[in-house]
């Protein structure tokens, strides 16, 4: 049956490179056509860059060439670690810190000479099919759960392609290379597949080297001792999962924004793709502002904007307080998202999630009446009853507010936790404290206790959707085999570092729902990356 449904949905989940082929199959000379561009592209980038053929002709998807080391020049005038006042476990029962007001951080920096570790990320890749210290993993085989669940006027939209392939070709050879296309091969799930040890191009960036980064995630500095949960990369069964490049991306956020809307654990992702997007040695002024429930990193010299917006159920609640997180009784009100909603129009790239703060108990309270009304009064609702209230209401509110010709819409699938080891056969395990490699062959199916009842609502609510299309990234599978890469006892608690007392009591204090950074949020951030990176470009 899931193999019908993704049958049927296949019509209208054309890729864009389907799209783009179509476009120039249209054409006499076609394949003629996408040689020129991709020649001139690789011609241009070899006459700019030709210290670098060498990591061009080696990564294809990958022309982190450019890339310069950076070095802090000026120093962020608030360390936001030491002020974060997040609390681990706040989705789940913590009560945490005090509100904050605005903060900010300016940091500038200023291009130095490449550093030799940098220069071997980019000229070698090993352990392509072995999986590292003697670990074999399962391949994990899904559906194609990923997918554009629909393609209004796909015809029109290769039209555009056509022409904006011409345009390629005709204009200034900068504009061709900065109108890069990463190429993902058509239909390709990039979710099925497995995790291959590589510490060669892994991580993409280095805990030290970004200063945004908050205690709550900097699980080196909190103490882990082993590393290696920074090096696993994805590697789907069927293609290659372009790496991050953030010059290529950051050419695609040029004078844009791009939001994550979410919990925390999409707040976890911002903060990877915060990282991500200076990582290399992206030159310039770099700023981090918190206001409330909106918190904005810029890239002054793209004009970009990374942001996170703090609506954990995406619609209203009584959770939305963006600091008070010690909510157990919570409320919903499923039919009401505007008030986060306005916060939302005009965004170029969103990505929602909503999971966590859901988990807490079987049923959830919504509100009868409203909050501004003064309403206390609730009805319990059978979980996923009410999570497909919430999607419907908000599905509603993207196809009404949102111009498919200008964002793209992501929707994340749950993040998974790794609470109890018996799950994965280790009786003798404390949570997920003691694991330092992913899940292995399992003699049985893993199940960690994801609610997998809530991704078929968000698989058919997103699938459903036909005036503004959403690629629906099912990070979930994949993410469950990931017990090592918890943040565990290295991090905060209500705002502060936990003490070796509280680290030696990983069964009371560790939290195995959060991720270390760099790690797993970084792989979620690549596979974001390739549908932007290898969308057609609009003009
Ligand atoms: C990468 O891992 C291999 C195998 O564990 C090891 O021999 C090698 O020294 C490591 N290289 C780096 C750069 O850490
Ligand atoms: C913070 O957000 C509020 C409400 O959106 C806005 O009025 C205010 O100007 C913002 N403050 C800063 C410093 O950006
Ligand atoms: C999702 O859609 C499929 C096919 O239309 C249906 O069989 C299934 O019951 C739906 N699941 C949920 C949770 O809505």
């Amino acid at each position: 049956m899931l193999f019908a449904r993704r049958k049927s949905s296949s019509i209208f989940t054309p890729e864009p490179f389907m799209m783009k082929q179509a476009a120039f199959n249209g054409r006499k000379n076609g394949n003629l056509s996408i040689f020129v561009v991709v020649f001139s592209v690789f011609l241009f980038a070899l006459f700019m860059y030709n210290e670098d053929v060498k990591s061009i002709a080696e990564f294809p998807f990958s022309s982190r060439s450019r890339a310069k080391s950076q070095e802090v020049v000026s120093h962020q005038q608030q360390d936001l670690s030491s002020t974060q006042q997040e609390d681990p476990q706040a989705e789940n029962h913590q009560p945490s810190g005090q509100p904050k007001s605005t903060e900010r951080s300016t940091t500038e920096v200023e291009p130095r000479r490449q550093d030799e570790l940098e220069k071997s990320r980019r000229t070698k890749v090993v352990f392509e099919d072995e999986n590292g210290p003697g670990i074999r993993l399962p391949v994990i085989k899904q559906e194609a759960r990923e997918g554009r669940v629909a393609q209004p006027e796909p015809k029109e939209k290769a039209k555009d392609e056509e022409r904006s392939g011409e345009a390629e070709v005709k204009e200034d050879r900068t504009v061709v290379l900065e109108r890069t296309v990463v190429s993902v091969p058509e239909g390709c799930d990039l979710f099925t597949g497995q995790w291959v040890y590589d510490n060669v191009t892994s991580p993409i960036y280095k805990e030290h080297e970004c200063e945004f980064l908050t205690e709550q995630v900097t699980c080196m500095r909190n103490g882990r001792k082993d590393d290696t949960h920074q090096k696993w990369r994805w590697q789907p069964r069927d293609c290659n999962l372009p790496r991050f490049d953030a010059r290529i991306f950051l050419e695609r956020l040029r004078g844009k924004r791009l939001m994550f809307v979410g919990d925390s654990l999409n707040r976890n992702q911002w903060e990877s793709m915060v990282c991500l997007a200076q990582s290399g040695g992206i030159p310039g002024k770099k700023t981090l502002v918190k206001n409330g429930s909106l918190n904005v990193f810029r890239v002054e010299e793209y004009d970009a904007a990374v942001e996170f917006y703090w609506a954990p159920f995406l619609v209203e609640s009584n959770s939305d307080d963006p600091n008070l997180h010690s909510i157990q009784n919570r409320i919903i009100m499923p039919e009401s998202i505007n008030k986060h909603g306005k916060n939302w129009k005009g965004v170029d790239y969103l990505i929602f999630n909503t999971y966590i703060w859901w988990m807490n108990t079987f049923n959830m309270k919504v509100l009868r009446g409203s909050f501004d009304e003064g309403a206390t009064e609730y009805d319990e609702v059978d979980r996923p009853k009410a999570y497909r209230r919430v999607l419907k209401t908000w599905a509603k509110w993207v196809e009404k507010n949102v111009d498919p010709q200008r964002t793209m819409v992501f929707f994340m699938s749950m993040s998974p936790n790794h609470i109890k080891s018996e799950e994965w056969d280790n009786p003798n395990g404390i949570k997920c404290a003691q694991e330092t490699q992913p899940v292995t062959n399992l003699p049985h199916a893993l199940d960690v206790g994801t609610d997998w009842r809530l991704f078929d609502v968000a698989t058919n609510v997103t699938r459903s959707m036909r005036k503004v299309p959403v690629w629906f990234l099912s990070i979930t599978a994949l993410s469950e085999l990931r017990k090592d890469a918890h943040t565990s006892v290295h991090t905060l608690r209500q705002g502060k570092l936990l003490t070796p007392e509280q680290q030696a009591d990983p069964a009371t204090y560790a939290d195995c729902i959060h991720w270390c950074l760099p790690g797993l949020p970084d792989i979620w951030n690549e596979f974001l990356y390739a549908r932007i990176a290898s969308s057609p470009w609009r003009i």
